[in-house]
């Protein structure tokens, strides 16, 4: 698959088959883990968990035995890395045929933080079961994606701006970028919030985070994560698309309206 039929295709998948995770799977996937790097340079470590051995389970999760989680130290910016690195697992796990789900909140987090032998000074943003979808989703399964309504996502122009937050963007306005946008608005996000806003200007699109209320709190910002999953879109559908791409954090210092506030920004080279 190419990477925006990744894009299209992936779900979150919350209703496993029950066979164990095959040996080459798991092995591919803990291998491409630990080669991933991320534009803010932060490490992270990374274990796939046998369910039974530790105690590892999630009220969503049905049927799934290995889960893989990451770690980290707390520093700036280490949300949106680890967004932007494990939204690159959750989309080569796809292309095997491996079912992922981002979980930051429904686990025993306990029991899987014990797993990972977590520091005082670390973080275990978030984990995903690893596995093979089932032929039929769960009934909690199904009146959850109801409930966030996980198939749908903002318009286009609700999400990307010209120049301004004053203008919203038009497909045809986007031009090169329109299907690196499409694939940036079909990403996942927490609760399905989707807070990702990009203004675009000449060659450089300016990722905003529009912040809901009660995702931000003891200084971690679950929606950071989500803009990292968003930045990571980006990217990856400019490769596919042979454009090259940088990134940095200059703020363009472009009004914004309360609760959005300025991530980064990637620029076309030419
Ligand atoms: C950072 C993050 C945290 C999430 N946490 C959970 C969670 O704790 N439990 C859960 O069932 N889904 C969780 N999700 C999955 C979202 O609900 C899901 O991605 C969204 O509803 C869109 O559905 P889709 O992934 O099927 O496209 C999370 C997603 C992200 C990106």
């Amino acid at each position: 698959m190419n990477v925006f039929e990744t894009i299209r295709h992936r779900r979150s998948v919350r209703t496993f088959d029950e066979t164990a995770l095959r040996p080459e799977d798991a092995h591919n996937i803990l291998e491409f883990a630990e080669k991933l790097e991320n534009p803010f340079d932060l490490p992270i470590t990374w274990k796939l968990l046998d369910a039974k051995k530790y105690g590892l389970s999630s009220p969503v999760i049905v049927g799934a035995n290995t889960y893989i989680a990451g770690k980290m130290r707390r520093a700036p910016h280490a949300e949106e890395a680890f967004g932007y690195v494990f939204e690159k697992l959750v989309l080569f796990a796809e292309n095997l045929g491996v079912g992922t789900t981002w979980i930051a909140g429904t686990m025993n987090r306990e029991a899987f933080e014990k797993a990972m032998e977590l520091a005082e000074d670390e973080v275990m943003p978030c984990v995903s079961p690893l596995g093979y979808p089932a032929k039929k989703m769960s009934l909690r399964e199904s009146v959850m994606r109801k409930g966030v309504k996980a198939d749908s996502r903002f318009d286009f122009g609700e999400l990307f701006f010209d120049g301004s937050f004053e203008k919203p963007l038009t497909r045809e306005g986007a031009g090169k970028l329109a299907e690196v946008l499409e694939a940036v608005r079909l990403a996942p996000s927490a609760v399905n919030k989707q807070p990702w806003r990009v203004v675009l200007c000449g060659e450089k699109s300016h990722f905003y985070e529009k912040q809901s209320r009660g995702y931000n709190t003891e200084g971690w910002d679950i929606q950071k994560i989500d803009m990292g999953i968003a930045l990571c879109h980006f990217e990856l559908a400019a490769q596919a698309l042979g454009l090259r791409v940088s990134f940095e954090t200059a703020d363009p210092k472009i009004s914004a309206g309360d609760g959005t506030s300025y991530i980064g920004s990637f620029e076309i080279k030419q």
